[in-house]
């Protein structure tokens, strides 16, 4: 039967993902627009998000936080190129940010000492074999598979590598042990629902001291440049970003981190991402013919939360077919304005990914799962 109520808000993609509750354009009125992100009050904008990012995180106030160009990708692409290449490097993958990593790694550094360390959609490596005397590149949390590292126990502190976290989907949406990781990045289209545009780098004292005295073997694009003359450029982590800034989306993402304060900071950031899987899990619970893709709890990503379809009907349909039906299900979602964006991402297997960062609203998400059974009932009743 059609459901009679649809979520407030039908955005339940993975990225760009849902604005805060109660955001409108009104939001961005006092953007610094048409001048100059040199000057000194755009600059202190800029010098905002900076420290603002640091309080709600619990960022050490001897790490670095800056912001760079070109999204999360920008950054976490700065910091391999300005800093691999030292030692071995343990890559950890489990899904397709993490591929497209390695793939960085080996095929445009074209660095040989690289240790592949992958699990299968679902599922983490054993991250007991990452070797602390090599650098290790992963990410906190995997978009597309809806797996997380459960926490930074696997890192050890008196490691001689480096750490390279891509926390994109991690960041605001769930404690990360600071200590423990030397390069952290994420982009504000994820957890508080900011414009892309902009990529957030941390730097560890011990990354700077890399920077400073490691050269890399290759051509450095002034986008990624961190150092001059074997120095790090202070100035980026203060605000005076490489090039020009979006200043409309500097203003949407103070607006992100205000809001994010206003409801109780990290912690309740948290609990709202941990609420929204929790209504899903429940419903799980009860469900005939959906599952998590990430059959250990421990693992099971509270942001981007990725569902298989368990029905051996749907399996018995093979690869293409299986495509179609999640197509046609996600279409009728689309079409009565109730979830936007929820097929899995084009590498993962076929099934529904549901975002659940911290501005969607559990309400939202509760509201959603009557709709699913419903569609998913349609479009299994079309099948021949
Ligand atoms: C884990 C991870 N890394 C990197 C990216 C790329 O982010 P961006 O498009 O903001 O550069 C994403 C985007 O979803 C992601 O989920």
């Amino acid at each position: 039967m059609l459901p009679t109520v649809r979520p407030g808000n039908p955005n339940f993609g993975s990225g760009p993902t849902a604005k805060r509750p109660g955001w409108s354009l009104a939001a961005l009125e006092g953007a610094l627009l048409g001048r100059s992100h040199r000057a000194a009050v755009p600059k202190a904008r800029l010098g905002e998000v900076i420290d603002r990012s640091r309080t709600i995180l619990g960022i050490p106030a001897d790490y670095r936080v800056g912001i760079l160009p070109g999204s999360d990708t920008g950054a976490f692409e700065c910091a391999m190129w300005s800093l691999l290449g030292a030692r071995g490097i343990d890559v950890v993958t489990f899904e397709s940010f993490g591929e497209g990593w390695l793939t960085d790694i080996e095929k445009q550094l074209k660095l040989t000492d690289a240790r592949a360390m992958t699990a299968p959609y679902g599922e983490l490596p054993d991250l007991s074999a990452v070797d602390p005397a090599r650098d290790t590149v992963f990410c906190w949390n995997g978009t597309t598979s809806g797996v997380r590292v459960p926490d930074g126990g696997w890192i050890r502190d008196d490691r001689a590598g480096l750490t390279l976290c891509d926390a994109t989907s991690a960041a605001f949406a769930m404690p990360l042990p600071w200590p423990k990781l030397d390069v952290v990045t994420w982009s504000w289209q994820k957890v508080l629902g900011g414009e892309a545009q902009h990529g957030m780098l941390v730097l560890s004292p011990r990354a700077v001291e890399r920077l400073e005295s490691h050269r890399p073997a290759w051509p450095m694009p002034k986008l990624f440049r961190l150092t001059k003359g074997g120095k790090l450029m202070e100035g980026i982590f203060k605000g005076e970003t490489i090039n020009t800034p979006s200043m409309l989306a500097v203003e949407d993402a103070l607006d992100g981190l205000r809001w994010a304060e206003s409801i109780g900071g990290l912690p309740a950031l948290t609990e709202r991402c941990e609420r929204g899987l929790g209504a899903i899990a429940a419903w799980v619970e009860r469900s005939e013919w959906a599952g998590f893709l990430a059959k250990r709890a421990e693992i099971r990503s509270p942001t981007s939360v990725c569902l298989s379809i368990v029905d051996p009907t749907f399996a018995a349909l093979g690869a293409t077919g299986q495509q179609a039906f999640v197509e046609d299900m996600c279409g009728l979602l689309a079409e009565h304005r109730v979830a936007y964006d929820i097929q899995s991402y084009r590498d993962a297997p076929a099934g529904l990914r549901i975002w659940c960062g911290a501005t969607v609203e559990t309400a939202d998400v509760e509201t959603l799962l009557p709709w699913l059974d419903w569609a998913y009932a349609q479009t299994r009743s079309r099948l021949a």
